[in-house]
């Protein structure tokens, strides 16, 4: 169905599902991506898949490739971030003999093996900067030039990039380059986390069990009615494949035919939680200087450090915002009648 596949690092490792599932694109945010995907699966156009880990990039990739012109042409999946920084651009662009200590012999990359097929390169922002240099010019002039030789050979290439880390980022940050940037976001891709689509988790659980009780020769599962509102209440923070892993678990532990919520052994992770972890690496807070600040801050007992930091914050968004209440509510992302008790309690209004 998806034409010829060339997969990579190792066919096994990718789940058996990819090639054999049915897609399912049940909630009305996924029949708004399945919709995007008929769009723009016919045009050359490259595609930019962002998503967090285990939505779907890679499927979606492939799917947008068995819906093009190219569907008969080859499919080829490199993960950017499997590689050391020496060998990535053999792996894309491929070399000829002795072009380096080692190179015994000629051999084609990525780039000529996709062509007249599509292109994924998963995790685009792992990519070392002088890669993305080689990487920026080769979708400008439509040719690779193998390391060690000088002959280019044109290709005809569609590309798929994907990422689950913040490319502008990335861009803001001086780790990926801006025009490269631009060249990729073409057709940008967002696929929701699982449970901003929870529409999908019914169908999607249904669809599970079905391939997985064909492979383990399993009876048919029912669901108990508690089991379905765990399903819709835990947060997926590894989304469909954890979804995925949950069920065939659940079917080997399951030793009746209806599926209970202990057979899905899932921790108890609040959304809130996920949610902030998610926020905090967006933000990349990790690299933000507020934690140093606060780490400063903790080496002397200040007894009204908390509200010394909540003043601070609060004046800062109000006076960012010339006295806005709604503007300083939006920007601290609380709503307009936290942020008054927040001024009324600071004295800064009455
Ligand atoms: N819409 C869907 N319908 C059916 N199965 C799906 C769907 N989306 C994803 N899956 C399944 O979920 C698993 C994860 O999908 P995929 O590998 O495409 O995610 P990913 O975003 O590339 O993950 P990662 O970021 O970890 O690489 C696969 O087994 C895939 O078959
Ligand atoms: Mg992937």
């Amino acid at each position: 169905m998806y034409g010829k596949l060339i997969t990579f690092p190792n066919p096994q490792q990718i789940s058996l599902s990819i090639r054999a599932s049915a897609l399912i694109f049940a909630d009305p945010e996924s029949q708004k991506l399945l919709a995007l995907l008929d769009r723009i699966a016919p045009s050359n156009a490259t595609a930019y898949i962002r998503g967090d880990t285990g939505t779907g990039k890679e499927l979606v990739a492939r799917h947008i490739h068995s819906m093009s012109s190219r569907r008969d042409g080859p499919f080829a999946a490199i993960n950017c971030g499997a590689f050391s920084e020496t060998l990535v651009e053999s792996e894309l662009f491929g070399h000829e003999r002795g072009a380096f200590t080692g190179a015994v012999t000629s051999k084609i990359g990525w780039f000529e093996s996709a062509n007249g097929g599509t292109l994924f390169l998963d995790e685009i922002g792992d990519l070392p900067l002088s890669t993305q240099v080689k990487l920026l010019r080769v979708l400008q002039e439509r040719e690779i030039v193998r390391i060690g030789s000088r002959k280019p050979t044109p290709i005809d290439v569609r590309l798929i990039a994907a990422t689950n880390v913040d490319l502008e980022e990335a861009v803001r940050a001086g780790r990926f380059r801006e025009d490269l940037y631009y060249r990729i976001n073409v057709v940008p891709v967002q696929l929701a986390p699982l449970r901003e689509r929870q529409g999908d988790i019914l169908p999607l659980v249904e669809h599970f069990i079905a391939v997985y009780k064909d492979r383990l020769h399993t009876a048919q599962m029912k669901l108990h009615p508690d089991t379905l509102s765990l399903l819709h209440e835990y947060p997926w923070p590894g989304n469909i494949r954890e979804l995925e892993n949950t069920i065939h678990r659940a079917l080997l532990v399951c030793d009746g035919n209806v599926l209970l919520p202990g057979h899905l052994n899932l921790p108890h992770i609040k959304a809130e939680a996920v949610k902030l972890t998610e926020e905090s690496r967006r933000f990349n807070f990790e690299n933000c200087p507020l934690e140093k600040i606060f780490a400063q801050m903790f080496d002397k007992e200040h007894a009204e450090l908390h509200d010394f930091v909540m003043h601070k914050l609060i004046v800062q968004a109000y006076e960012h915002s010339n006295m806005n209440q709604v503007q300083a509510a939006k920007l601290l992302g609380i709503s307009r009648n936290v942020l008054r008790t927040q001024l009324k309690n600071f004295g800064i209004i009455d």
